[in-house]
């Protein structure tokens, strides 16, 4: 069979009598694609798991189980994935859609896809240029790039390297005139949200076994550019304390008050997964809700955030933006969770297995494919813009 033959063969569905057809010589059955032979690379990436993947095999192995574990026995992880797999879509036919919509406006803000970064840590673990590169990556894509308190860089250097539409997640201080400043700062940089996250402290076993904490170089980095003061010469046992010591952990409600008297910009809260706690974000005039258990990474056990969405965009009435995140992997997850009543997800460690496979190019890339993978999805249910996305594809259990 020449190569002419074998495209042939493989379009129209042949490939397991073109797997059995003998080769005629050693170089031929080279060119053949088999599952071992195709090597994923940044190039040919074509879905995040291969990014995974990609991103596994260049981190040291303590970077990459802190990135890609969950809490305990990781039930929560694996549920946020399955939960998405459970549901199925059940498209309606001929609808006459040709061209498709992915843009959409989340809080007032523009963007190309519903699809919005999540704050996340430690990115200089990840990549040498860290979130400056994730930060170019969302601006060039026309997303919104949510920043961690935690991601290894200022609001002020992020402001410097992307005019894109940023949103400030705050791990709250003790100190509460430390994080007075640093919202002066973050509006002064631009950005135009704060992420309040709710759900705090991670405990992985891997992160146990392997002793991961942040170099004592970049803790420090961290705690300065926050705007604490640190103490000269203290031993990393002795800095790990100190910071330990600064965190506010067991703050209530009444922190959005004191948000509210010290900035105008809209706030967030993130990690809700009961509808009475939307609601209550709703009372207190919250501008968003993120339905998320912090990619399985808090308490084990908890439901997959898609699964509780539906609770909570009914308890809301649509009179609070809802974005949920936890789990998204494909576009059809996008879609799936668009349909059950967010108006974005966020995404977490899927950009961060590609910044690390490939820096900004990776992240743009990662992007790209769930991007295309929603359009993909759009079209064969019929839906032409992101409003057109409703709970009517969705398959009901019977
Ligand atoms: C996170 N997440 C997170 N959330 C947050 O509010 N502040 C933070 O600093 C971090 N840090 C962080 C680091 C890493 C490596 C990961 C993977 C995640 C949670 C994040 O915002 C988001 O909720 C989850 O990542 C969403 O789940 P998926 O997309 O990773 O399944």
């Amino acid at each position: 069979m020449n190569r002419r033959e074998f495209s042939q063969a493989v379009a129209l569905g042949a490939s397991a009598l073109v797997a059995q057809a003998p080769a005629e010589d050693e170089s031929k059955a080279a060119e053949l694609p088999t599952k071992s032979a195709v090597k994923v690379g940044a190039a040919n990436a074509a879905c995040v798991a291969d990014y995974q993947q990609l991103a596994e095999a260049i981190l040291p192995s303590a970077t990459a189980n802190y990135v890609s574990h969950g809490s305990t026995d990781q039930q929560t992880l694996r549920e946020n994935v399955a939960a998405f797999q459970r549901i199925k879509l059940l498209p309606p036919l001929l609808h006459g859609v040709d061209k498709v919509d992915p843009s959409t406006t989340v809080l007032g803000q523009k963007i190309k896809l519903p699809v919005l970064l999540a704050p996340t840590a430690g990115q200089n673990l990840y990549h040498p240029d860290g979130i400056l590169a994730t930060a170019r990556a969302a601006a060039a894509v026309g997303t919104i790039l949510g920043v961690s308190s935690s991601c290894g860089h200022t609001p002020e250097q992020i402001a410097a390297v992307s005019t894109g539409p940023k949103w400030f997640q705050l791990y709250v201080p003790k100190d509460r005139n430390v994080g007075r400043r640093l919202i002066e700062r973050v509006e002064q940089a631009g950005f135009q949200a704060v992420i309040v996250t709710v759900d705090l402290g991670e405990r992985k076993d891997a992160d146990l076994r392997n002793r991961f904490s942040l170099p004592p170089d970049l803790l420090r980095n961290h705690l300065q550019g926050y705007g604490f003061q640190v103490p000269k010469n203290l031993s990393e046992a002795e800095l790990a304390a100190f910071n330990l010591r600064l965190w506010d952990t067991g703050f209530t409600w009444d922190i959005f008050a004191w948000l509210r008297s010290i900035t105008k910009l809209p706030l967030l809260i993130k990690g809700v997964l009961r509808a009475d706690d939307a609601k209550r974000a709703v009372d207190l005039g919250l501008q968003g809700i993120v339905v998320s258990n912090h990619g399985g990474r808090r308490l084990d056990g908890v439901p997959a955030s898609i699964d509780c969405l539906e609770k909570v965009a009914n308890a809301v009435e649509g009179r609070t933006t809802v974005l949920l995140d936890s789990g998204i992997r494909r576009g059809t997850d996008v879609f799936k969770a668009l349909a059950l009543g967010a108006q974005g997800v966020l995404i977490g460690r899927p950009y961060v297995w590609a910044l690390a496979a490939n820096g900004e190019a990776g992240v743009r890339h990662v992007l790209q494919l769930l991007e295309e993978e929603l359009i993909s999805a759009m079209h064969a249910c019929g839906c032409a813009s992101i409003a057109e996305i409703s709970p009517e594809v969705i398959l009901k259990n019977s």
